[in-house]
């Protein structure tokens, strides 16, 4: 059976309050929630993790090593900022898609920078929670392709 981790970095806890017009009005449980479901229709495991600490992402993708076939992971504010996170996606060896609601592309300078972009198996970003359904899509066509 195929597992796909799912890892929301800092403040995605507040999804469906926080700056609606830019996140969309989706909480984070009905995202976890589709994306099991998504998951689940293909006989595949999803486990989904959310915390505001590096720290504690660091620690979730190291336990992740062996356990799991591949990882979606928004990283928030830490994509802009973290070689420890970008270190950790690398010590594991696990395919990743980076996905983001808004696009960073079209927003801040700061956030036009991505630690793991040039790493990722792919980037889905800009269409609010369906960023994270296709980026479920994405992984269960890659574990069909490539997982035991
Ligand atoms: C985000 C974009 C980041 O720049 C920001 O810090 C977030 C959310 C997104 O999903 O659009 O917290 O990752």
């Amino acid at each position: 059976m195929a597992r796909i981790l799912v890892i929301h970095g800092p403040n995605l806890n507040l999804l469906g309050e926080r700056e609606t017009t830019i996140y969309g009005s989706a909480t984070l449980v009905s995202i976890n929630h589709k994306l099991t479901q998504l998951a689940e229709d293909k006989k595949m495991l999803c486990s989904c993790f959310q915390s505001n600490h590096e720290g504690a992402i660091v620690d979730q993708l190291q336990q992740a090593h062996d356990n799991f076939d591949f990882i979606i992971i928004n990283p928030a504010a830490y994509t802009h900022t973290s070689i420890a996170i970008r270190d950790a996606l690398l010590a594991v060896n696990i395919p990743f898609i980076e996905t983001h609601l808004s696009n960073p592309d079209k927003r801040e300078v700061f956030r036009q920078h991505s630690y793991l972009a040039d790493i990722a198996y792919g980037v889905i970003s800009g269409m609010g929670a369906k960023s994270y359904e296709l980026a479920m899509l994405a992984a269960i066509d890659y574990c069909q392709h490539n997982c035991i």
